[in-house]
């Protein structure tokens, strides 16, 4: 493709709500809390948060230089960087990885369209929220349906192309998205027993570590910052020469990272006040929970509308980024038209998440190692794909790629100070790499001196953080 005939961002702000849009989503909203909630709450989060800032952020960093230093989609980037190596299967994976997430995201994406019209038609004024969710998650048709129309209203924005489908619609909703949020967090600190849920969040018992523990904090830092499968590779490849990448990865991650624990603040009060055992529900926590908070509030019923309006937006505006990054592969990579190229990724991704939607229901007794065809892809693509991408990513730029041309592209060429240098490159040759390969290490010994009973030490798990729950009360 000619490089002049790639589109870009048009504006600073634009290229912060673009990358904005992609980190802050339903991992902030609705996975960070359930996973909070199942691996013990306060210890979770601080790891969570070394994660981010000794980790996600440099490997954002990273990303942004590769796509921006090489004008391509993640695939090309890394064979127009190294020709003649191998390194271009980094972004195959991210390309398989891609996939894996938007057949699962899907699902959820799907459910926050149905919870706007629960919203409109009675606000959840039958109260009981578990039913409903239980009801709607199991059946079969409307889950499937959803996820269908959210695919096709990804697809539309991917085809509408970067500047006008991606920038407009995140520039005005993302911000509005964390006004609403304050507010409700307001409501439910003001819950009676709120205090144990922010004692849960932010109080961390030590004794909850496990390298399980540690393994879903760095999947979920991954996952929430849109890192290790390319998405930012492929956003940075349309970010302006002049714009300061630090400066643009510092800013996102720390919209994501407020968003989240504001999202952790807004559940747990909640959580503790109405039933503390909710805290390790899993997937339906925030559709569970919420919609008894807004009972609860004045002007509920609109807050109600409102926030699944919002959620919904925030999901798509990361799902946008993820299906860019298989269409910008298949047209740049396989000359496809872009047209062709959205329609033949998004049907493939559809019919793939109809595995994932059914989970819940029609499919929920098909297992593999004790896990449903949700929880496989949930799990391999955060914990395992992202993670593993991530490695390879900052290993590339701090074993392959010369360091003056790290250097040139964070400095733009000379134009800004980049102060962090040393510290960003000794984080990318050794630290990251490192770090999460001892994660990965002990994880697949884990695994691999488990036995077949894994049903069972699943089970323990769950009633391990059920006492945890009991014990912060
Ligand atoms: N970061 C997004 C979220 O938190 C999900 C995502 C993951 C998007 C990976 C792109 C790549 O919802």
């Amino acid at each position: 493709m000619d490089l002049k005939e790639r589109g870009s961002f048009s504006s600073k702000f634009g290229v912060i709500a673009a990358a904005a849009g992609s980190a802050v989503g339903l991992g902030n909203i609705w996975r960070f809390p359930y996973v909070a909630g199942e691996n013990g709450g306060g210890a979770f989060l601080l790891i969570y948060l070394l994660f981010i800032v000794a980790i996600g952020i440099p490997v954002m960093l990273s990303e942004f230089t590769i796509g921006r230093n090489a004008q391509r989609n993640a695939f090309g980037s890394f064979k127009k960087l190294a020709p003649n190596s191998k390194w271009s299967f980094v972004g195959l994976m991210g390309i398989v990885a891609a996939f894996l997430i938007l057949a699962f995201y899907s699902t959820i994406a799907g459910w926050t369209l149905e919870y706007i019209v629960k919203a409109v038609q009675d606000g959840f004024s039958a109260g009981n929220t578990s039913e409903i969710f239980t009801t709607f998650s199991t059946s079969t048709f409307k889950p499937l349906l959803w996820q269908f129309v959210f695919m096709g209203l990804t697809a539309w924005i991917v085809f509408a192309g970067v500047q006008k489908g991606i920038e407009r619609y995140t520039k005005i909703l993302m911000p509005l998205l964390l006004v609403l949020i304050l507010v409700i967090v307001v409501r439910s600190l003001t819950l009676d027993g709120a205090s144990k849920g922010l004692k849960f969040l932010f109080a961390p018992d030590f004794s909850k570590i496990t390298f399980g523990v540690v393994l879903e904090a760095l999947g979920q830092a991954a996952f929430s910052l849109s890192i290790g499968m390319g998405a930012l590779i492929t956003y940075g490849s349309y970010i302006r020469k002049n714009n300061n990448l630090g400066k643009t990865a510092v800013q996102v991650a720390s919209a994501d990272t407020l968003i989240a624990i504001l999202a952790g603040v807004m559940i747990f009060p909640a959580v503790f006040a109405f039933d503390p055992s909710l805290a390790t529900e899993g997937p339906g926590l925030v559709f569970v929970v919420l919609p008894k908070l807004f009972l609860s509030m004045p002007g509920g019923y609109v807050f109600s509308i409102l926030f699944f309006v919002l959620l919904a937006v925030a999901a798509l505006t990361s799902t946008v980024s993820v299906l860019e990054v298989v269409v910008a592969y298949f047209s740049e990579e396989l000359n496809m038209s872009r047209g062709k190229a959205t329609i033949i990724s998004s049907l493939a991704i559809w019919l793939f998440g109809i595995l994932a939607t059914l989970s819940f229901s029609d499919l929920s007794d098909v297992t593999i190692f004790g896990s449903t065809f949700f929880d496989i892809m949930n799990y391999s693509s955060a914990n395992i794909l992202l993670p593993l991408g991530a490695l390879l990513i900052v290993a590339f730029l701090g074993w392959v790629i010369k360091k003056k041309l790290v250097h040139d592209e964070l400095s733009n060429s000379g134009e800004l100070k980049v102060k962090y240098f040393k510290v960003f490159y000794f984080i990318i040759r050794y630290l990251a790499p490192v770090a999460i390969a001892i994660v990965f290490v002990h994880d697949i010994y884990k695994v691999s001196v488990k036995d077949n009973s894994d049903d069972k030490s699943q089970n323990t798990e769950i009633v391990e953080s059920k006492e945890a729950v009991e014990v912060v009360e």
